[in-house]
């Protein structure tokens, strides 16, 4: 059966993971997302393939920017949605933010996800659709400095779980909040980098990278794709 899985973020981190497993999956057809690409990825010509540069921070009308109706064919049986793009940024104290920083990752992290996921249900009704919002510990959880990251991943994890409530009775419709756990990735560099001010337990995250807890995006990835029988 052909699937056809729509992913955000995959020039590193995860989603980049996630991307190099379906790369070599003849049976999928990949719709990357993303506001830049690596190396690698620039180079690669497959049809099944199709790469969208576009900040998600300035996504304002799926069907106008991303044009992803022209790959919603009737050859996919099964769309597959992974929400991984996001940002921790920016980490600072509530009171101290820019306006501007809040907006952007609102945009990012609530409002892209929600407005490709309701574009994704609106024009794939006949198909099974399967929906992984990558969320977070922090979703659940307030961390001093964190206040925007746990506010929109908490928000997503709500959405999702209404959608899942909505669709209740449909056996089309599979919808999974998944917390990938710590990982070693550009977003926990960043998360070291910040000072105790901002951030009173950031010693907490250097300790876990000092005693090597962190998992690679790698193991992920695979172990998300297994669980869920991806392929
Ligand atoms: N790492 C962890 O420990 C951890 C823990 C729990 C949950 N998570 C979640 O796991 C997911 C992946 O995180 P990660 O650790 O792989 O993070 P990462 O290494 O920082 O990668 C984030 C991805 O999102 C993309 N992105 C950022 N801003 C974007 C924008 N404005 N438009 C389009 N794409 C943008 C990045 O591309 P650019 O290079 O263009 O920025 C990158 O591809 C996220 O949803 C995160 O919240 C991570």
């Amino acid at each position: 059966m052909e699937k056809l899985v729509i992913i955000t973020g995959v020039n590193k981190g995860l989603g980049n993971a996630f991307f190099n497993v379906f790369l070599s999956e003849e049976k999928i057809t990949m719709i990357a997302i993303s506001r830049n690409f690596n190396d690698e990825q620039i180079k690669i010509k497959n049809k099944h393939v199709i790469f969208i540069k576009k900040d998600l921070s300035k996504l304002n009308n799926v069907e106008e920017e991303l044009k992803l109706n022209n790959y919603y064919s009737s050859q996919f049986k099964e769309v597959i949605f992974i929400n991984n793009a996001a940002s921790i940024n920016p980490i600072e104290s509530i009171g101290n933010f820019d306006d501007e920083s809040i907006v952007k990752a609102v945009q990012l992290n609530t409002i892209a996800p929600l407005l490709l996921a309701n574009n994704i249900i609106k024009n794939n009704k006949s198909k099974r659709i399967r929906i992984f919002n990558i969320s977070s510990g922090a979703a659940k959880r307030p961390i001093i400095g964190w206040g925007i990251y746990c506010s929109t991943k908490s928000a997503n994890e709500m959405f999702f779980n209404t959608l899942k409530l909505q669709e209740e009775h449909n056996k089309h419709i599979e919808v999974h909040n998944l917390d990938p756990g710590v990982m070693d990735t550009d977003m926990q560099k960043n998360i070291r980098s910040k000072t105790k001010k901002i951030m009173p337990n950031v010693e907490l995250f250097k300790e876990i990278h000092k005693t090597n807890q962190l998992k690679s995006a790698q193991e992920v990835a695979l172990e998300i794709v297994s669980t869920y029988n991806i392929l």
